[in-house]
């Protein structure tokens, strides 16, 4: 089978070189790079060259900006051909538009390597859904966020070096506000939720990322046996839900206090299944290729998970279901997540959300 790669950069340069490297069943017969810099004669910067190509049966998202790649998925799957995307931008603005025409022309989307760099939570999500109702899908979404609050907290790390560790080492955004200020887990948990509840949940939700977080919050905290990390979290009751990206208080002996580097752990709960966690690299080249290669091997292979058919339920964001309490400087608030955001950002000051039914805190 015949795929073509859009972008270069690490994540589709990774992709390439497994496939030259490994794969007798599929090549990559094109390479979609920017204007001037399609250098070798399997790249082209012209996307209907790899729409009029009948032997093209992938496409493969490798680009990071939301615009140009919703538009290049809506065409390849409006011209018949499956995609697997790995841009989380343009699938959480855009899913249920996406799904619907991969319905009405038959063909497959493929999310995998949006969230979650490595850890296979879609394909799990979809499968446990099989046989349980899930209520709950939250976790650490991201990695470069993570691999910052993981060097702050052990080795005293100042946080502008460590964010630049992390560009380095290809875990950012190209634009790492995305990271820090809780976007990239907003876009994460839109399509989890949206995956695990079978229906699209709103885009309008609280977000608030790690921006004002210092050293000494971090061991304040520790102080008193507790950590922060950024986490989305969703909650669902029927067809009702809240969720939103906030940074949480968790206890230092849980499981998620102990993800370290540029790690994610993913958790949902079912009702046959209960706590389900699920946990791996959540970020870099490698990783995200990964997952990207895995559904396009599912597709090569025909094992067609169809989430794209799940999704019938109308679900209502209910915000009042995600309660807790938010410290904010030194005052503990108590309300839904939505206001404790909202009382953060009106102050400026950071906030640590404790969600007791999800945290057990
Ligand atoms: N910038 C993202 C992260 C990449 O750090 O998690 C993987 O989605």
């Amino acid at each position: 089978m015949k795929i073509a790669v859009l972008g270069y950069g690490t994540v589709g340069r990774s992709i390439c070189k497994y496939i030259e490297g490994d794969s007798k069943d599929i090549q990559v017969a094109y390479v979609l790079r920017r204007p001037g810099k399609a250098t070798e004669p399997f790249m082209t910067e012209d996307f209907d060259e790899i729409l009029n190509d009948p032997s093209v049966g992938i496409v493969v998202d490798a680009l990071s900006g939301r615009v140009d790649s919703y538009d290049y998925m809506k065409r390849a799957l409006l011209s018949g051909k499956h995609v697997v995307t790995a841009n989380k931008a343009a699938v959480a603005y855009g899913m249920e538009e996406l799904c619907r025409i991969a319905v009405d022309h038959n063909v497959n989307l493929k999310y995998e390597a949006t969230s979650a760099g490595t850890i296979p939570i879609v394909a799990e999500i979809v499968s446990t859904t099989h046989t349980n109702y899930l209520s709950a899908v939250y976790g650490i979404l991201n990695g470069t966020t993570n691999f910052i609050i993981d060097k702050m907290l052990t080795e005293g790390s100042e946080f502008d070096a460590t964010l630049k560790e992390a560009q380095r080492l290809g875990y950012a955004e190209a634009d790492p506000t995305a990271d820090i200020g809780g976007f990239d887990v907003k876009n994460k948990i839109i399509i989890l939720a949206s995956t695990a509840y079978h229906g699209f949940v709103t885009g309008d939700i609280p977000v608030f990322g790690i921006e004002l977080l210092t050293k000494k919050i971090l061991d304040d905290y520790a102080a008193k046996g507790k950590t922060i990390k950024l986490m989305g979290i969703s909650v669902r009751k029927d067809n009702d839900y809240a969720l939103g990206v906030v940074p949480c208080v968790i206890d230092m002996d849980s499981l998620e206090a102990h993800v370290p580097l540029n790690n994610n752990i993913v958790t949902i709960v079912g009702d046959m299944c209960g706590e389900l966690k699920f946990y791996g690299q959540g970020a870099g080249g490698a990783p995200t290729a990964d997952a990207l290669l895995r559904d396009i091997y599912s597709i090569f292979n025909s094992v067609n998970i169809d989430v794209e058919f799940q999704f019938f339920r109308k679900l209502n964001y209910v915000p009042e279901m995600l309660r807790g309490a938010g410290y904010i400087g030194n005052d503990r608030v108590e309300g839904t997540l939505e206001e404790i955001v909202a009382e953060a950002k009106r102050r400026n000051e950071f906030v640590a959300f404790e969600c007791p039914e999800l945290f057990k805190a």
